[in-house]
C-alpha cells in the first residue's frame, strides 16, 4: 500500500462527517460530479413514493393544505436559510436559477433608481447569468458591462445600479471574495446580487453578515435536491418592501385566493414566488435536506478544503507533469472543486468515466472534479488521482 493510500485511510478514519456517506445511494464508482448533480439520499425514494401515492393519489386536492403543499416554497426556504447564513423570512424556493437571476437582477435595477444606468456582470460567469442579465438590462433600460470580479471595484461608479457575481467560478473553482466585493458595491451605492450555485452547501456564505441584497442558487448540486430541483431566491429583509418582481404571479399575491384583478404583493420572501410550485421536485428537495440536520457548514468547509488539498497532493505525486491545476491553491480563493487543464481533456474524461471515476469536462480543456464533503471520502480522492494518472499515461 502506498503512503498516500495509508494517509487516505487515516484521514477517513478521523473524518467526523464520514458516517453521512451511508445515507446516500453510491456504488463502487468514485463520484466527483456532485457539483453538477448531487447524489441521491437513500430515504428520498420512499418519501417521494408517499407524496405520489398518498398525498397525490389519496388526498388529491386536499394536499395543498393538509400536506402543506401550498407553503412548501417558504418552508423549504427556511431549511436552506441557515446553510447560506440567512435569518428566517428571507429565502423562498421555486423556479430555476435562471428564472431567479432574472427576478433578482430586474428587481435590483428597479430598486437602484432611474439615474443608475449600468448593470455589471461577472465576465467569467456561467452563461445563463450573462444572457439573463443582458435581457434584464434591456428591459429596464440599462446598459450591461461584463467585468471580471477582480476588476469590479474599479468599474463601480455613480451610474452602477447592480452587480451580478458568482461566488464560485463554475469552470475554475475560484472562490470570489463576497464580503469585500459586496462592501465595495455598497460603497458605490449599488446593489449586490450573488449566484451561489457552487457555494450553497459547500462553504459558509454569510448572506446576512455581509449585507448581500439578493442571491440565488441551485439546489441540485451540493444540496442534493435531485435533477432540476427548484432553485432558491434570497431577498434581504431590508429590501423586501422595495422588491418589485418582474414576474408578479398569483402565488406572490397578498391574497392569492382573492382572485383580484389587481396585484398586491405579499410581504416577505413570499413576494419572490410566481406560479404553482412543482411539488414533486420540491418535496424531493425537502426530504434531501434531512441529511443536513446537525451538520455545521463550517465542518463541511473544513473537510472540503482537506479533500481538495489531498487530491491536489495526490495529483502532483501521480500525474504532476501531465496536468495543470487552474484552481487556486490559497484556501480563501478555492471553492469545493478542482479543475485540471490537460490536452484532450474531453477524451480523458470519457476514459476516466469508463474507468469508474466520474467528473466532467468543460470546453476547451478543463477536467472538473467536485468534492462533496457529505459523501466524498479521502479514499475517493486518492483513487481518482491514481486512475487519472493511469489514463494520462495511456
Ligand atoms: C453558476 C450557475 N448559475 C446558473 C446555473 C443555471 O441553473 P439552471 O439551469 O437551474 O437555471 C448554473 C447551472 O449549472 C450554474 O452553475
Amino acid at each position: 500500500m502506498s503512503e498516500l493510500n495509508l494517509r487516505a485511510e487515516e484521514l477517513d478514519a478521523a473524518d467526523g462527517l464520514a458516517p453521512l456517506r451511508s445515507r446516500f445511494v453510491l456504488d463502487d464508482v468514485v463520484y466527483l460530479d456532485g457539483n453538477s448533480l448531487g447524489a441521491l439520499p437513500a430515504h428520498v425514494p420512499d418519501r417521494l413514493a408517499d407524496v405520489v401515492r398518498r398525498e397525490w393519489g389519496e388526498l388529491r386536492i386536499r394536499s395543498w393544505e393538509e400536506s402543506g403543499w401550498w407553503t412548501a416554497p417558504e418552508r423549504i426556504g427556511e431549511r436552506i436559510a441557515p446553510l447560506v447564513g440567512a435569518a428566517p423570512g428571507q429565502v423562498v424556493v421555486g423556479d430555476s436559477t435562471s428564472v431567479n437571476v432574472f427576478k433578482a437582477v430586474v428587481a435590483a435595477a428597479r430598486m437602484a433608481g432611474e439615474d443608475r444606468t449600468e448593470i455589471l456582470v461577472d465576465a467569467t460567469t456561467f452563461p445563463t447569468d450573462g444572457y439573463v442579465a443582458e435581457s434584464a438590462a434591456r428591459l429596464t433600460g440599462r446598459t450591461l458591462r461584463a467585468v471580471t470580479p477582480a476588476r469590479v471595484p474599479d468599474a463601480l461608479g455613480p451610474r452602477t445600479a447592480a452587480v451580478l457575481l458568482n461566488h464560485v467560478d463554475y469552470r475554475t473553482g475560484r472562490l470570489h471574495d463576497l464580503p469585500s466585493l459586496t462592501a465595495a458595491i455598497h460603497a458605490a451605492g449599488a446593489l449586490a446580487v450573488w449566484d451561489l450555485c457552487h457555494s450553497a452547501g459547500a462553504l459558509p456564505v454569510g448572506l446576512d453578515e455581509h449585507g448581500v441584497d439578493l442571491a440565488v442558487g441551485c439546489t441540485y448540486k451540493y444540496l442534493n435536491g435531485g435533477p432540476g430541483s427548484p432553485a432558491f431566491l434570497y431577498v434581504r429583509r431590508a429590501a423586501q418592501s422595495r422588491f418589485d418582481s418582474p414576474l408578479p404571479g398569483w402565488n406572490s399575491h397578498a391574497d392569492p385566493f382573492g382572485m383580484s384583478p389587481s396585484y398586491d404583493p405579499a410581504p416577505g420572501a413570499v413576494r419572490g414566488r410566481v406560479g404553482t410550485p412543482d411539488i414533486l421536485s420540491m418535496l424531493a428537495l425537502e426530504a434531501a435536506l434531512d441529511v443536513w440536520e446537525g451538520v455545521q457548514v463550517g465542518a463541511v468547509r473544513a473537510k472540503s478544503l482537506a479533500l481538495t488539498d489531498f487530491f491536489l497532493e495526490c495529483v502532483a505525486e501521480y500525474a504532476g507533469d501531465r496536468v495543470e491545476s487552474v484552481t487556486p491553491v490559497a484556501h480563501e480563493e478555492r471553492g469545493s472543486q478542482v479543475s485540471l487543464r490537460c490536452e484532450d481533456a474531453g477524451e480523458v474524461m470519457k476514459k476516466l468515466i469508463a474507468a469508474g471515476v466520474v467528473g466532467d469536462f468543460r470546453p476547451p480543456d478543463v477536467l472538473r472534479f467536485g468534492f462533496t464533503p457529505l459523501y466524498t471520502s479521502f479514499a475517493d480522492a486518492e483513487r481518482a488521482a491514481r486512475v487519472l494518472a493511469t489514463v494520462l499515461r495511456g
